[in-house]
């Protein structure tokens, strides 16, 4: 068991200054240091470098070629970690960030499982999208499915469609677009709105998400955690806060479920934007969670732990 840490200080999938401090601030708040001492291998890969993009706009579509260009090299540093063996975590920035995660991860191991939780599908295509922000789009680039409604952009040619709808399951949605609630609809991906949360509970949720991907065979699993899947009240420090969202206790129950399965082989933690907190404490809050999270994804138990050769 080891952790390959991967920190993308990148913001312009989106228009709020400020998350690309999510990484130093969530390695600052102990998470190294805290995976080691629960018995977990580290190497942190740093945090990558992006070119110098020309930021104009296509249309509505703010930072096109920024947005294809970060992916593009995130897309080749997850590869590499996966290839060196390591559970990977992409701390961000912000959600567009998936395209290369996920893209980079798909081209290592093949075929993935996705878990996504999100207050948000972030299923525009760049077509639907009305804030043009790419941090709401990435699912469309990386669906097989959706292949044809997205059209050729600048620095996006390397992207290749990698996931299948079916692989695909979503948790803690309660801010969907229309345009993206009909796209789900119509290629039937599974969703466990927050509505579900609250009708089946957690455990409830985590079983027959992980029934519903293993019966498509064990394929390993990539989980999209942003962070204002959580409530504000516990997490504010996030761009785009939606009310009502999962407790505290939720959203570990998730990292602590698809831990257990085994089967975890990348996890992206996004959004947390630390100059979005309206006191320290808020900010503290949201990355002391975000790192509660990650643990959670490397076999920590709220029950307690120990290493297996304690005497
Ligand atoms: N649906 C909105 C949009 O497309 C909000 C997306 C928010 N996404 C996020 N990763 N926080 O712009
Ligand atoms: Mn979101
Ligand atoms: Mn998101």
């Amino acid at each position: 068991r080891s952790a390959g840490i991967i920190g993308a200080a990148f913001w312009r999938g989106q228009s709020r200054l400020g998350v690309h401090e999510g990484p130093d601030r969530i390695r600052s708040s102990g998470l190294l240091e805290r995976l080691k001492q629960q018995g977990c291998a580290v190497k942190d890969y740093g945090n990558l470098v992006f070119d110098d993009v020309d930021e104009s706009s296509v249309g509505l579509l703010k930072s096109v070629a920024a947005v294809g260009g970060a992916n593009r090299r995130l897309s080749e540093a997850m590869k590499a970690v996966k290839m060196d063996g390591h559970t990977a975590v992409m701390l961000g920035g912000d959600h567009s960030l998936a395209i290369g995660s996920i893209h980079g991860h798909s081209a290592a191991v093949g075929e993935l499982s996705v878990v996504w939780v999100d207050a948000h599908a972030d299923i525009n295509t760049p077509l639907t999208t009305y804030t043009g922000n790419f941090h709401g789009q990435p699912m469309s680039f990386l669906l097989h499915e959706l292949h044809s409604k997205v059209p050729v952009l600048p620095n996006f040619s390397w992207v290749k469609p990698c996931l299948s709808a079916k692989d695909l399951v979503y948790i803690g949605l309660r801010d969907v677009d229309p345009a993206e609630h009909y796209i789900l609809k119509m290629l039937g991906v599974k969703v466990f709105s927050i509505s579900e949360v609250d009708r089946l509970g957690v455990a409830r949720v985590m079983e027959e998400t992980c029934d519903y991907l293993t019966t498509r065979g064990k394929k390993p699993v990539h989980l999209s955690y942003d962070i204002d899947a959580i409530d504000p009240s516990v997490t504010p420090a996030t761009g785009t806060p939606v009310v009502g969202g999962l407790t505290y206790r939720e959203g570990v129950y998730i990292t602590e479920h698809l831990s257990q399965t085994g089967l975890l082989s990348a996890v992206d933690l996004v959004e947390v934007n630390p100059q979005l907190g309206k006191t320290e404490a808020d900010v503290q809050s949201t990355v002391n969670t975000a790192v509660d999270l990650l643990l959670g994804c490397f076999r920590r138990l709220r029950e307690g732990n120990h290493p297996t050769d304690y005497t």
